[in-house]
């Protein structure tokens, strides 16, 4: 991995984002029911979040549910639903000893009181830990977040807390679900598809993309860091000219 010129640190993406996708289809592959491609997908994540400090990453974020994943069999949202209780009851520990902080974005109103329980609990349990930020978008979507976050501003203007000739591009962030989170340098979708799903629309303006072939279930740590090291030669300008 190239170094940073201007510290010790690879000089890979030190935010990652991946739209996990793809567990469906490798499942079907292997003549089973999508919910078993979910918990193979599941099993991925803890190689991967491990695998972050390896290539300089310190912020991760996976999709794990979408706000349109509701419009799935109802067996499927059940499955999921009931797949994200039992990996959080069972990871939090050893995502706590690793040095992992969990963060959840998304809107929690339409989630079960049990889950949300558990989301808060594992939050709580990992607050102080800085090695890996890892944070789960969980009923997230790009669009509901924004309009969440607009909400929330046109009320702080209602209530006579901002002016609306201060709102500039520096405001809305502080409202969004991701706000204490840097922006994702490179965004990773699985499985072949070449799309963005309305996964983090505000904040990947500037993120790098990689679409690769690999279905998410498949996915290892080595292929993470072949995509950052791809990263680590790219030559991001922001829209500026390089002089
Ligand atoms: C997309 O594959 C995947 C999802 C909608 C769910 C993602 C969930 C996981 C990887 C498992 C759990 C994650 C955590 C954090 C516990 P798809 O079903 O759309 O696949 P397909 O396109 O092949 O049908």
């Amino acid at each position: 991995m190239p170094k940073d010129p201007h510290s010790d640190l690879p000089a890979g993406p030190r935010h990652v984002a991946i739209i996990m996708d793809g567990n469906g289809r490798w499942a079907q592959a292997r003549g089973r029911p999508r919910l078993f491609g979910h918990h193979a997908g599941a099993k991925r994540v803890r190689e991967v979040v491990e695998a972050c400090p390896d290539y300089g990453v310190k912020y991760l974020t996976i999709f794990a549910f979408s706000t349109e994943n509701w419009k799935r069999t109802q067996v499927e949202v059940a499955g999921l639903m009931s797949l994200f209780r039992r990996y959080i009851s069972k990871e939090a520990r050893a995502l706590d000893e690793e040095g992992v902080r969990v963060r959840f974005i998304g809107d929690r109103v339409r989630l079960d009181p049990k889950l949300i329980k558990l989301m808060d609990n594992l939050e709580e349990l990992t607050k102080t830990n800085e090695k890996v930020h890892l944070t789960i978008a969980l009923n997230y979507g790009g669009r509901d977040e924004v309009a969440r976050a607009t909400k929330r501003l046109a009320q702080d203007v209602a209530d006579g807390k901002l002016r609306p000739e201060d709102v500039d591009e520096e405001t809305l962030p502080k409202y969004l679900d991701t706000q204490v989170l840097p922006d994702p340098d490179l965004v990773i979708r699985t499985s072949g598809e070449a799309r963005i799903s309305n996964f983090l629309l505000w904040q990947s303006a500037y993120s790098e993309y990689e679409f690769i072939d690999t279905l998410w279930p498949d996915f290892t740590a080595e292929e993470l860091g072949r995509l950052c090291q791809g990263f680590g030669n790219r030559d991001r300008r922001f829209g500026a000219v390089k002089i």
